[in-house]
């Protein structure tokens, strides 16, 4: 297969889902997207789905609170798969119980998903993990769920900057050496074949097109 064609050629929103038991039925394999609050996770879905309002984005934290489903195709092939946008952790301004509401939805879901293929797990590549960025790669290895990490807004930063932040990330999230690390830019639209190559051989297999309830 030619990765360079790589691309996501039907994406629509499924569901907004506020804990598990409200997802879709698992049938498609599903990709999630976490990260700390504003770190670009909607951003990137619309960047990969080369749409721009398809994920809401907000410049104000907090934006994403529940479970969102959007169900894309890559092609070529026929890979069928759910991305989720999952709530962003570290938002401080909303209160503990809805704060305890989130991150149960979020915990439930990446340690009982039967269906989660993989996680995308966006840094800022600006600064240095945030402790929560280091509790989410932590509980990420204990779930063994493949992981790919990405870091975000990457035009923000001179290149030998980005070169700099690129192996302290890594080396703070202790990152093995065949482990992605995936620099993105939403502005100059980077990154995107490249996480598409490493996002399908997550995939179980080929998926053919779901029913229309699914
Ligand atoms: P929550 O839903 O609150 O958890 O946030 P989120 O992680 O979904 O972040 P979102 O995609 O809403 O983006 C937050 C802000 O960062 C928005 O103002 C985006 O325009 C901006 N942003 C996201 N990606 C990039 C990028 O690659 N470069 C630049 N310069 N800005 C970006
Ligand atoms: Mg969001």
């Amino acid at each position: 297969m030619n990765t360079e064609l790589l691309r996501v050629v039907e994406a629509q929103f499924e569901i907004s889902c506020p804990s598990i038991r409200h997802c879709p039925a698992p049938v498609l394999p599903e990709i999630a997207i976490a990260g700390r609050s504003n770190v670009g996770k909607s951003s990137l879905i619309n960047l990969l789905c080369n749409r721009k309002n398809l994920a809401k984005t907000s410049s104000t934290p907090g934006k994403t609170r529940l479970l969102n489903f959007f169900k894309i195709r890559i092609e070529p092939g026929t890979h069928w798969l759910h991305l989720v946008d999952l709530p962003g952790y570290g938002y401080a301004k909303v209160s503990k119980s809805m704060k305890s509401d989130w991150d149960k939805a979020l915990g439930e879901f990446l340690e009982k998903r039967e269906t989660l293929s993989g996680i995308i797990h966006l840094i800022d590549s600006r600064h240095e993990p945030t402790k929560l960025d280091l509790q989410m790669r932590e509980w990420i290895v204990h779930t063994g769920i493949p992981c790919i990490t990405v870091l975000t807004k990457v035009d923000k930063l001179k290149q030998n900057e980005r070169v700099k932040n690129k192996t302290q990330i890594k080396k703070n999230l202790q990152l093995l050496p065949e482990e992605h690390c995936i620099e993105t830019s939403v502005l100059n639209r980077e990154g995107v074949t490249t996480l598409l190559q490493a996002l399908l051989p997550l995939l179980p297999h080929p998926q053919e097109e779901p029913l229309a309830d699914q």
